[in-house]
């Protein structure tokens, strides 16, 4: 097989998937040591289609000043062979707010390009396409938020960072799946209004003594999963240690071995090193986790997120030719949706 030329020079592929991963900085990779890192997960015939391209971005990074932040849910060829950060929610957040590029790649969906805006307001923002969006962003608006606190006075509104600039400025703090509870318990209240994620609040309402007044919305990815699937998997499969993302329903929950953030799945994965392996969440997490632990079984249930899916190397490569689409936020909603992220960011400094 022939595989296009990688340019020596070109950042090394991370390494590693635990919480914000940055790239080594290469000293030289070559196509063939970049191929044969992916080739568990990228068939010979796709690596033609991807490698010009990786090349491509790969320049133009320098060329930009300009970094690519993956989320753990983004294809192999984005996550491994261009991405200069990866990890989850939190770590995408904590690292936009350090990063010192002048331009930012959001390799996600149209929230997370929100707050590493919000904490980047200076820098160029680059959303590959600006409709991959979120069931959960969409699931509430600001005027909701607002008549929620009419609902409930003087009661605290934590927002899942899965939320929109507009409904973040209503709000006190936001939390990701990787901080959730340690969040509603920084407030110090006995009631908390927790929002959009409808199983996510269940199951911090399970992990605290903080009474949780939900808000019904969900993933549409993970609102798929049920607990008899997975415990048919688990019966199929002798030995299968099931990690699950909060985002499921209870009943997925109630069968998982560990339940944690994509990261955190990362993390137990790393640690614990299980034979076999399922992890309930989007399809591209085991496709990412397996290139690093080639030992271990990753048994998949796949279930896609349309939005994440929108990401895609050619969509990135334009996007840095460009320098649009950005992101942009009005700078009144900017500035108290601001506060709300940086109030979670500091919290566990
Ligand atoms: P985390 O990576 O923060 O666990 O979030 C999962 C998710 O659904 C992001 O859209
Ligand atoms: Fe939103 Fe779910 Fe897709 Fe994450 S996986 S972006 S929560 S729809």
């Amino acid at each position: 097989m022939t595989v296009a030329f990688v340019e020596p020079g070109s950042p090394l592929p991370p390494s590693s998937t635990s919480p914000a991963v940055e790239s080594p900085n290469a000293g030289s990779v070559t196509d063939q040591a970049l191929y044969d890192r992916v080739r568990r997960v990228i068939p010979p015939l796709e690596w033609p289609v991807h490698a010009p391209l990786i090349h491509e971005i790969n320049r133009l990074k320098r060329e930009r000043d300009a970094v690519v932040l993956a989320h753990n849910y983004m294809t192999p060829e984005i996550y491994h062979c261009v991405a200069d950060i990866v990890g989850d929610s939190l770590a995408l957040a904590r690292k936009a707010a350090a990063t010192e590029a002048r331009v930012i790649v959001l390799a996600g969906v149209h929230f997370m390009g929100e707050t590493a805006k919000l904490l980047n307001p200076d820098k160029i923002v680059l959303m590959p396409d600006l409709e991959a969006g979120c069931s959960l962003a969409a699931s509430i608006t600001g005027a909701d938020v607002r008549a929620l606190r009419a609902r409930h006075p003087g009661v605290p509104v934590v927002a899942y960072v899965n939320t929109s600039a507009e409904v973040k400025a209503e709000t006190d703090i936001c939390c990701t799946s990787g901080n959730a509870v340690e969040v509603v318990e920084s407030l110090g209240c006995g009631r908390v209004i927790f929002l959009p994620d409808r199983y996510l609040a269940a199951y911090v309402a399970g992990q605290t003594k903080v009474e949780i007044i939900p808000w019904a919305g969900q993933c549409e990815v993970h609102e798929r999963f049920t607990g008899a699937e997975i415990t048919d998997y688990a019966a199929r499969h002798a030995g299968l240690t099931v990690l699950a993302h909060p985002e499921c329903p209870p009943d997925v929950l109630g069968v998982a071995d560990f339940v944690g953030s994509t990261a955190r799945m990362i993390e137990f994965v790393r640690d614990r090193r299980p034979a076999k392996v399922l992890m309930v969440t989007e399809c591209s997490m085991s496709d990412n986790v397996a290139v690093e632990f080639p030992e271990l079984e990753f048994i998949r249930p796949c279930n896609l997120c349309p939005h994440m899916k929108r990401i895609t190397l050619a969509k990135i490569r334009d996007s840095l030719l460009s320098l649009t689409p950005r992101i942009e936020i009005d700078p009144a909603i900017a500035e108290r949706a601001r506060r709300a992220v940086e109030r979670m960011v500091a919290v566990g400094k």
